[in-house]
Formats: structure tokens, C-alpha cells, sequence
């Protein structure tokens, strides 16, 4: 096995200070390959076309890149279905392609991580095959089988995130096998030490091919209590909730720290581990990412991404600003000695922020700013999802044809179908916040299908792209794209910005998002307007102080925090120290100081 843990080549140049560990300053950008780049006309991304796309991507300041999965799979959830980890999906191109990315990745002096979907595989990956292959397989507990007291019902009464049963039954054997998401999603078996030592085995093979880390998917669901006991009713559907019993289990620990001992040990410095943990609370993510405990880096969190979900996803409502606030502050708070937090609005399972709880109308830009101003300037690892970064917008969708998602698909399919819901009050219900939103492909220009393919693209290219592209932005010195590659810079060049303490105040104001930072002697104040109307300083943020403005969505903001009265619609202004903002912009103090 190569060691690399001395190995500083891999150091990308933007990462220098010694604090800490190196993505403690690291920007993250997620490529959802399917949805990035089409190189070979068949309307689907592929690795080459994230090779042709790298120096646009370390133009724009990323450290390092997420892959969503690459493996073979059959597709049925984007890939998040497994058939075979230690290959390359040929939709996507070949290992051989892979190598070239990974060096090219190298050559810029970014990292990539693997996305690793190991809580379950596809119904169609050989293990799973073998187990289902008879009841005396030796590899038949490697899933969850359970044979049900009356046959004709589930063994417990657990629900698919993706809708139905969690159980599907085999004619075969006459078990069921657990299935957490997609019927062709069985879950691995982790209290069986021969899956973990494979799934070990091939994270090793991963990092000798030079890959930079992983970032776990669902990772907090691999230990179940073995009992699979039944959940509490849930009001309105014949299920229980089962999440106590699958979520953060009784050996999550021990697993995460013998994943550690088996894989990162030795290599700790040069890796970022990422986990997925969906439902954490805060004491857990310490837990998890408590450097003294060999867990997890960070995870991502999802208590801020669910805040707007009624009942449940498919029940949108209104974001009350100060629940985000007092969300994301709790979580600054408890990471803020131990642990580390990342920091998202998108990814490829949620909604465009900038139609979520922006305004993707008359105030596009400036409001697609402001939320990437007040995501980058909290203290944690900030991922930035593709298109994002341009302040791509939700698509129409008009029908159910124009979801392809497995989850939307099979809400809508369990709603309408089974239940007799209305097809156009279920759909309404569906629009804001489907993970199909998130998936269109990337607008790279104003030509035919963005940029994205010369084929028709597998998801409709959104219909703005002539108005939204990375071309027209990158040409515009005003434009989202820009903001963002501000926004990345400032933390490469600010010790405050990515290592700086960091408070929220005014927990209260339903318009105003406030962050305090300080770093020895420097401070900064963020103060954004997340609303459409303006709205007036407490006279206690404009109070005089040695602060001048870095960053702003306005051409014409004040330069002080005394200037400010009212701050406009989605105004979002950065003011700091002058030392400090000196160093952030790479200017002479002097220069800072006269703008006052
Ligand atoms: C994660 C992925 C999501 C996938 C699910 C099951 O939440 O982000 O896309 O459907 O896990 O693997």
C-alpha cells in the first residue's frame, strides 16, 4: 500500500496555513457527473467531461471535489445503487478515464473524494445475488433477511424512505429482505464483520489508486438494533417510524472507529473523511467528528434543510428566518471547541436555494448572492453544489413525466395511484421541494442544450439557460458566479474567515441574518437582508467601529457599519477589521483604511 501521509505534493498551493488540518480552509465543490458535463453525445455527463471542466473549476478557487457515484449500478437511484465498487459505470467512461481524472485533479493541485454507498447496495450487485441465492448461501447474512410470523405482512413495520414497506418479500425463500430506500436498495448487513472487512477492502483499494477521501453515504443508519423492533404509528399511514432503530444505532461508534482503524489510520493528515448523517443532532455530530475519537472529519447535517418540511417533505411550508438562524447558530455553538461543521444549502438531493428560500424573479441575483455570502462566511467547510455557484434556479416541472426521480416517482405512485389522491394537488405538493429540482443539467452557455450535450440531455436542460450560464457570468465581473469566486477567496486569504469564531445575533428578526466573527485581534460583521422588502439597522450593529466593507451585493453599499440605515432587498455586506481586511483582499492596510 502506498503511504501518502507524508506526502505533501498532494497540498493544493491555496492551502498553507498550519492550523489545523488543511480542509479546515478548503472550499468543496459537488459534481453530480450525470448532470455536469456530456462529452461523448449521449446525453448523459461523464468523466471526461469533468476533465474538460477542471480548470474552470480551479479558476473558480474549489480545493476539492465530491463525485456522486461513478460505479456501475443499475440506475434506479441515480447511482446511488451499487452493483459493483471497485469499477466505473460505463455511462461514465473507464477506470482507465478515472486515473486520468484523478491525475489531472492532482496536476491543479485540487483532491477528489469517492462517494461511498455502502449502508446497502443494488439487488444486482454479486453479493447480493449470492445471498439471495439460497437461504444456506454464505453470504445470506449479509442482508437483513427475517422471515415474518404471518407471511402476508412485513416482519416490522418500518417504512421506505422511498415510499411502501421497508420490506420486500421473496417468493423464493419466503423471506423479506430490509430495504431502507429502493426495493432495489437491500441493506448490507454490518453486524456481519465479513461486510465490513470488504467494505474496508475496498476503501483501501480507493485510496491506493490516489483518491482523496469519501464522503459516506447515510453513514449514521449502519447499525440497526439487531431486534428490528416495530416503530411508533406515525398519524395517517399504516407505518411506524422506525428511524430510532436504523439511525445512529447502538454500535454506529465502534463501526465508524474500526472503519478508521482500517482505513485512515496513518493517512489522517492528507484524507477528508465526510459523512452523510441524516437526523443528527448536535451531541452526535460532536461525537462523530471529535478529531480524539477517529470517526468522521464533518458530516452533513440536515436539520437546517429540513426546517421548511411540514409533515414531511411533501408538505413545503414557509421559512421563518429566525428558526434558520437559531438552527444553524445552535450547531456553530456546539462544534465550536470540538468537532466541524460543513456548511451546504444544495446538494443533489435538495431544491435550488436561490428558488427555495430566495427570490428566483426580480431579485435572482442579488438574493442568490446573498445566501452564498451568509453560507461562506460561517465558520465550518462550505460545499458548493454545481450550478450553484451561477444561482441556477428550480425547473417547471409541469407533470409527473417530468420527475425522474425514484423518490418523486414513488410518492407520486403510492399517492395518486394507491391512495386516490389528486393528481394536481399531489404534484403541487411535490414542486418545491423535489430532488429532481436540483438535477438538471449544468448551464454552461446560451448554446444548444446549455453547453450540456450535443444529444438530447437525459433531464430536461432548465428553459433560463440563455439568462443563466457559466459563460455569460464568467464575462460579467457583476454577475453570481463572480460573487461566488469572492467569496472563495476570502476564505483562502482569511485566517478570520475560516478559522474565526463565529456567533450569531439577532436571532429574533425575521429579515436580518447577523454573524459575528473574530480571529486574536480581528473581527468581522456579516449582515444580510434575506427578504424582499428593506429592511432598517438596529442602531446597535451600526455602532462606530474599525470596520470596513469587503464584500457587498450592491455597487454602492456603505463603507462602514455607521453608513448602514437600511439595507436594501437581499443586500448582504461582509465588513471587517482593517488589518484583516487587508489581508483578505491582499491590500495594503493604507489602502483599506482610506476607504473610510
Ligand atoms: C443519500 C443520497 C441520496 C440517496 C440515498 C440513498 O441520501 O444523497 O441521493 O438516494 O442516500 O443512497
Amino acid at each position: 500500500m502506498i503511504d501518502r501521509s507524508m506526502d505533501a505534493s498532494h497540498m493544493p498551493p491555496s492551502i498553507t496555513s498550519t492550523e489545523g488540518p488543511w480542509w479546515k480552509r478548503a472550499v468543496a465543490y459537488q459534481i453530480y457527473p450525470r448532470s455536469f458535463q456530456d462529452s461523448n453525445g449521449d446525453g448523459v455527463g461523464d468523466l471526461q467531461g469533468v476533465i474538460d471542466r477542471l480548470d474552470y473549476l480551479k479558476w473558480l478557487g474549489v480545493d476539492v471535489i465530491w463525485l456522486s457515484p461513478i460505479y456501475p449500478s443499475p440506475q434506479s437511484d441515480g447511482g446511488y445503487d451499487v452493483s459493483d465498487y471497485r469499477d466505473i459505470d460505463p455511462l461514465f467512461g473507464t477506470l482507465q478515464v478515472f486515473q486520468e481524472l484523478l491525475a489531472a485533479v492532482h496536476e491543479r493541485g485540487m483532491r477528489l473524494l469517492m462517494d461511498i454507498v455502502v449502508n446497502h447496495s443494488s439487488d444486482e450487485h454479486p453479493w447480493f445475488l449470492d445471498s439471495k441465492s439460497s437461504v444456506n448461501s454464505p453470504r445470506r447474512n449479509w442482508y437483513w433477511w427475517r422471515t415474518s410470523p404471518t407471511a402476508a405482512e412485513p416482519p416490522n413495520n418500518w417504512e421506505s424512505r422511498f415510499s411502501g414497506s421497508a420490506w420486500e418479500f421473496d417468493n423464493a425463500s419466503g423471506q423479506y429482505y430490509l430495504h431502507l430506500f429502493a426495493t432495489k436498495q437491500p441493506d448490507l448487513n454490518w453486524e456481519n464483520p465479513l461486510v465490513r472487512e470488504a467494505v474496508y477492502d475496498m476503501m483501501r483499494w480507493w485510496l491506493e489508486l490516489g483518491v482523496d477521501g469519501f464522503r459516506m453515504d447515510v453513514i449514521n443508519f449502519i447499525s440497526k438494533v439487531p431486534e428490528l423492533p416495530d416503530g411508533a404509528p406515525t398519524d395517517g399511514t399504516p407505518y411506524g417510524d422506525g428511524k430510532p432503530y436504523y439511525t445512529n444505532g447502538p454500535r454506529l461508534h465502534e463501526f465508524l472507529q474500526e472503519m478508521h482503524r482500517e482505513v485512515v489510520a496513518g493517512r489522517d493528515a492528507v484524507l477528508l473523511i465526510v459523512g452523510e448523517t441524516p437526523q443528527s443532532t448536535t451531541e452526535d455530530a460532536r461525537r462523530m467528528t471529535d478529531p480524539d475519537a477517529h470517526e468522521l472529519d464533518m458530516v452533513f447535517q440536515f436539520e437546517h434543510v429540513t426546517i421548511d418540511h411540514g409533515q414531511n417533505k411533501w408538505d413545503p411550508q414557509p421559512l421563518r428566518l429566525s428558526r434558520l438562524k437559531r438552527s444553524l447558530g445552535k450547531w456553530q455553538e456546539a462544534l465550536a471547541e470540538t468537532g466541524w461543521n460543513s456548511l451546504y444549502w444544495n446538494n443533489h438531493d435538495q431544491p435550488r436555494i436561490v428558488s427555495r428560500w430566495g427570490d428566483d424573479g426580480v431579485h435572482r441575483q442579488t438574493s442568490a448572492k446573498a445566501f452564498g455570502t451568509v453560507l461562506h462566511m460561517h465558520r465550518g467547510t462550505p460545499y458548493v453544489y454545481q450550478g450553484e455557484e451561477i444561482g441556477m434556479t428550480n425547473p417547471t416541472l409541469t407533470s409527473i413525466a417530468d420527475f425522474t426521480d425514484i423518490q418523486s416517482r414513488n410518492h407520486y405512485a403510492e399517492a395518486v395511484e394507491q391512495l386516490g389522491a389528486d393528481p394536481e394537488k399531489t404534484l403541487t405538493s411535490m414542486r418545491p421541494l423535489a430532488r429532481d429540482n436540483g438535477r438538471t443539467p449544468v448551464q454552461w452557455s446560451s448554446e444548444t442544450n446549455a453547453g450540456f450535450s450535443d444529444a438530447v440531455p437525459w433531464m430536461a436542460v432548465n428553459a433560463n439557460y440563455t439568462l443563466i450560464n457559466v459563460d455569460d457570468q464568467r464575462q460579467d465581473r457583476n454577475s453570481v458566479l463572480a460573487h461566488y469566486r469572492e467569496l472563495i477567496r476570502l476564505r483562502h486569504s482569511s485566517d478570520l474567515i475560516a478559522l474565526g469564531s463565529c456567533r450569531l445575533t439577532h436571532l429574533d428578526h425575521e429579515q436580518l441574518y447577523v454573524i459575528e466573527r473574530s480571529y486574536q485581534r480581528e473581527q468581522a460583521l456579516i449582515i444580510a437582508n434575506l427578504s424582499t422588502d428593506p429592511a432598517d439597522v438596529p442602531d446597535d450593529l451600526r455602532r462606530p467601529a474599525e470596520l470596513t466593507l469587503v464584500s457587498s451585493n450592491y455597487p454602492d453599499s456603505p463603507d462602514t457599519p455607521a453608513g448602514m440605515r437600511t439595507l436594501r432587498p437581499w443586500e448582504a455586506l461582509v465588513f471587517m477589521s482593517y488589518h484583516a481586511a487587508a489581508t483578505a483582499l491582499g491590500a495594503g492596510e493604507g489602502t483599506v483604511r482610506r476607504r473610510s
